[in-house]
């Protein structure tokens, strides 16, 4: 299977670059895919870095300068990803021609599912009253919404699927040890949706480029809990039920992979860095997001930004962050946009999308 080159409809390393005839062993075309809506939602309770101060040895002043953070969202007891989920749909859909009951396919990336089993993504089909409908969970860390893109793209683009809901969310202060001064300050909660049918639509999604490095696995990881150290009392009592961070380590490696596949992703679709009026990054963090924008010679009105506010929501950073630039007019049809994320795995995944 050859490197995907493909520039106007459905690709990635499971399909081959496509043509408007390319004829899938079943017989059917490939078809070009649009991202119709999007939708954000998080939770009302504010952390801002003056609570975080009253939590543990941190202060404004550091968490502003280091991260860009000044608050974050956080659930109420009792509310878990799937009801984040649910208020992030129901905004794609009341600004898509779909309602709930017409979609057909429902993907839902994130790490801190309402429970280990089932898949959130049953939750949200019977809350939201989807269906009959397929759906799945994926755990990309916070590169799943990437993966969750490509893999909905493609099984609507092969005709398997008439439309998907992608949802991109994460409760990351249920895994978060607010007794770590490292990395509580990081991380809050929202969801990302968006809706995608075969064009037209708002946004024709041209191609994604996604990897994994195992080698790095150790660098973010929430030690027990899973099938290799399950849940425990000396577990719980050892906090490895939290997530842990090597912060410095994924620093140095989210630079140096944004500017990496951005590059790539561009080079392969004819384009060049310079052809991308809006990045869309993961915000992890400000200086991560600065330091891989300089590298890449990118201006700062075609990056957006909204760390401030939101923290790392980890999934739901990216559809949290476009549906941002949505609903405040940033973009213009034929606006070529570029999301691209990075995260535990170590992993990586970065979208093409045309306005
Ligand atoms: O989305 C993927 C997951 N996200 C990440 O993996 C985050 C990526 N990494 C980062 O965002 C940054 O590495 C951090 C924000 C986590 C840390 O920033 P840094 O500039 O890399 O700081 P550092 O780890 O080099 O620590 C500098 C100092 C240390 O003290 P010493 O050793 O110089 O005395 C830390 O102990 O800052 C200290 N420190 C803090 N001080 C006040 C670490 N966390 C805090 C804190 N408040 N919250």
């Amino acid at each position: 299977m050859g490197v995907p080159t493909g520039r106007d409809g459905a690709n990635s390393k499971i399909i081959p670059a496509p043509s408007a005839s390319t004829d899938l062993a079943e017989g059917r075309r490939l078809r070009r895919v649009g991202l119709t809506a999007t939708g954000g939602y998080v939770p009302d309770r504010i952390l801002s870095n003056q609570d975080l101060e009253a939590l543990v040895d941190t202060s404004d002043e550091w968490i502003v300068s280091r991260t860009g953070m000044r608050e974050r969202r956080i659930v109420a007891p009792g509310e878990a990803a799937s009801d984040l989920a649910v208020k992030a749909a129901e905004r794609a859909l009341e600004d898509s021609q779909l309602e709930a009951k017409d979609i057909e396919l429902i993907i839902v990336a994130t790490v801190t599912p309402d429970a280990i089993c089932p898949p959130t993504a049953c939750f949200v089909q019977e809350k939201l009253g989807v269906g009959p409908a397929a759906g799945f969970d994926i755990s990309v860390a916070c590169s799943g919404f990437a993966n969750a893109l490509s893999i909905g793209h493609n099984l609507i683009a092969s005709g398997a699927f008439g439309n998907a809901l992608v949802i991109g969310v994460d409760v990351l202060s249920a895994i978060t040890d607010y007794q770590d001064r490292e990395s509580c300050i990081l991380f809050g909660d929202g969801a990302g949706a968006v809706v995608l049918e075969p064009e037209p639509g708002k946004g024709i999604i041209l191609d994604h480029l996604l990897g994994i490095d195992g080698s790095g696995a150790e660098m973010i990881i929430v030690p027990a809990g899973g099938s290799r150290k399950p849940a425990s009392h000396e577990t719980v009592e050892a906090r490895e039920h939290f997530l842990k961070l090597n912060g410095r380590q994924v620093f140095r490696f989210a630079v140096s992979k944004m500017r990496e596949i951005v590059v790539e992703l561009t080079k392969r679709n004819g384009m060049t860095v310079d052809d991308v009026d809006l990045f869309v990054p993961h915000q992890a963090n400000l200086r991560i997001i600065e330091s891989a924008a300089e590298k890449l010679n990118i201006s700062e009105d075609r990056i957006l930004v909204n760390i401030q506010k939101t923290g790392n929501t980890s999934a739901a950073s990216i559809p949290m962050a476009l549906d941002e630039a949505v609903r405040t007019n940033r973009l213009e049809p034929g606006n070529l946009v570029c999301t691209v994320a990075f995260g535990g795995g170590l992993s990586w995944g970065a979208s093409l999308v045309r306005w």
